[in-house]
């Protein structure tokens, strides 16, 4: 009998908090909105001209239109040998990506906005930073327990810690992000891609030998786990001390050390990065994602993004494992209709191609508020710039970089955001951001 009482205790219990978190699961934390007539005929409108966009600029891809209005399916002819096998089903990739442009043109109009560094301004200011996120950013292989120690975590991370932002958004005009395609053997790009403000390089691309392929400007190289341990020879490919190292993940030891005993000259930041879920992970989307939150504009060079993809290439060394080069594709394809990037490739030499049917910059914006409200992300359609805050701090006092000669554009998107520094907040699930404000 006891222990049948006990057995109905538990279940009404459990069946209370099932209660609670059906209730507050369900209670939408940012919304309810209502789409204005406005709202979707911004999304419609960016749907349509997307779907002519990938078909005059997608070398053989269609966009379908899926259930709702953020749904779109890109489809590879089905003609396409699809070569890459899967190791985990052991099948081919398949010939059709199901993308939502609302959940892109949301997320990436955020980025453009926002600062991609980390810095201790940062860390000062989340919530738990040092005891938490610090010690994500720190290699685990060493015995930290959770940044108990703040002055060691402090200390690890301080050779690559700025105490405020380095750059800021719009501070750049022109920009390239360069990959390491083999693809790049076949157009000689080098003397266009010379020609940008900023020059963005990943991993171990060497230049040298390859000039007149990949030019020879490097302002920044991102970096992965495998070359940011290699930080030596990394420091090495370009004049040294000049191009500024951006690693994706973690610090090291190692790194430490290198830093100050070879002696490394170059500055090195880790990157603070939004979250895009899995479609998009790699070194190539962090540089574009790094790109976009401090140029005007962004051309992309050197992706595997063609039809007649055989095998993963690279144009510095023998051809090695890649991975879902289709899925690549179709997201970089996506990237050019949402008007994000310009894609330049073998079979899209002409540097004045003009992109036929990209959404114009008024239709992006309409739908990137449309979609926040459609979406329940924090601060959709509050009209406020600061809106997408969900945690405010003060800025440290007279810590500024002090920016000489800064384009009209940047001072202008500082004007509008009140001199405030946003921050993505990666594990917010409405896509919140941390800000920093002026003190006074
Ligand atoms: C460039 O080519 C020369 C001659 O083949 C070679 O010795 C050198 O290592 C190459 N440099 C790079 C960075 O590949
Ligand atoms: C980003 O800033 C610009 C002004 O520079 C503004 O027009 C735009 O709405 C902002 N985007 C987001 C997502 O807040």
């Amino acid at each position: 009998m006891r222990l049948l009482q006990f057995a109905f205790a538990v279940a009404l219990a459990s069946g209370v908090a099932a209660i609670l978190i059906y209730i507050t699961g369900v209670s939408k934390p940012y919304g309810p909105h209502i789409l204005s007539d406005e709202d979707l005929e911004a999304l419609r409108s960016l749907q349509s001209s997307f779907q002519k966009c990938v078909s005059s600029n997608g070398l053989g891809l269609q966009a379908i239109s899926g259930r709702d209005i953020c749904e779109i399916t890109l489809q590879f002819p089905s003609e396409t040998d699809s070569k890459w096998i899967d190791p985990k089903t052991g099948e081919p990739e398949g010939l059709l990506f199901n993308l939502n442009i609302c959940e892109a043109v949301a997320t990436w109009e955020q980025v453009r906005n926002s600062t991609t560094i980390l810095t201790k301004e940062f860390i000062d200011a989340l919530p738990n930073g040092w005891e938490d996120y610090a010690w994500q950013r720190i290699n685990k292989g060493i015995l930290l327990n959770r940044c108990v120690n703040k002055a060691l975590c402090m200390e690890k991370l301080s050779l690559v810690l700025p105490e405020t932002p380095p750059y800021f958004p719009r501070q750049f005009g022109r920009c390239a992000v360069v990959g390491n395609s083999g693809d790049l053997l076949k157009t000689r790009f080098g003397k266009e891609i010379d020609g940008y403000d900023v020059v963005i390089r990943e991993n171990g691309a060497p230049i040298q030998n390859y000039t007149d392929y990949v030019g020879t400007k490097s302002t920044f190289r991102l970096l992965n786990r495998g070359s940011a341990k290699a930080l030596d020879k990394v420091s090495e490919l370009y004049d040294t001390g000049k191009e500024v190292l951006i690693i994706k993940t973690t610090i090291h030891d190692i790194m430490n050390k290198m830093i100050q005993e070879i002696p490394i000259w170059n500055p090195v930041y880790l990157m603070l990065g939004a979250s895009f879920g899995s479609a998009a992970k790699g070194t190539g989307l962090k540089a574009l994602e790094f790109a976009l939150s401090i140029c005007d504009t962004l051309d992309m060079y050197g992706f595997t993004v063609d039809p007649g993809y055989k095998e993963w290439t690279r144009y510095f060394s023998e051809s090695r494992k890649g991975h879902t080069p289709l899925q690549g594709r179709a997201y970089y394809q996506m990237m050019e209709c949402l008007g994000l990037i310009k894609i330049h490739s073998p079979m899209r030499p002409d540097p004045n191609r003009v992109i036929k049917w990209v959404p114009d910059r008024s239709t992006v914006a309409a739908a990137r508020i449309a979609s926040e409200k459609l979406l329940r992300r924090v601060g959709a359609g509050s009209g406020d710039p600061l809106g997408a805050c969900s945690i405010i701090k003060k800025q440290v006092r007279g810590k500024r970089a002090v920016v000489s000669s800064i384009r009209k554009a940047a001072i202008e998107h500082r004007k509008y955001v009140k001199e405030t520094t946003m921050y993505p907040l990666e594990h917010d699930p409405g896509h919140g951001l941390l800000c920093t404000v002026p003190t006074s």
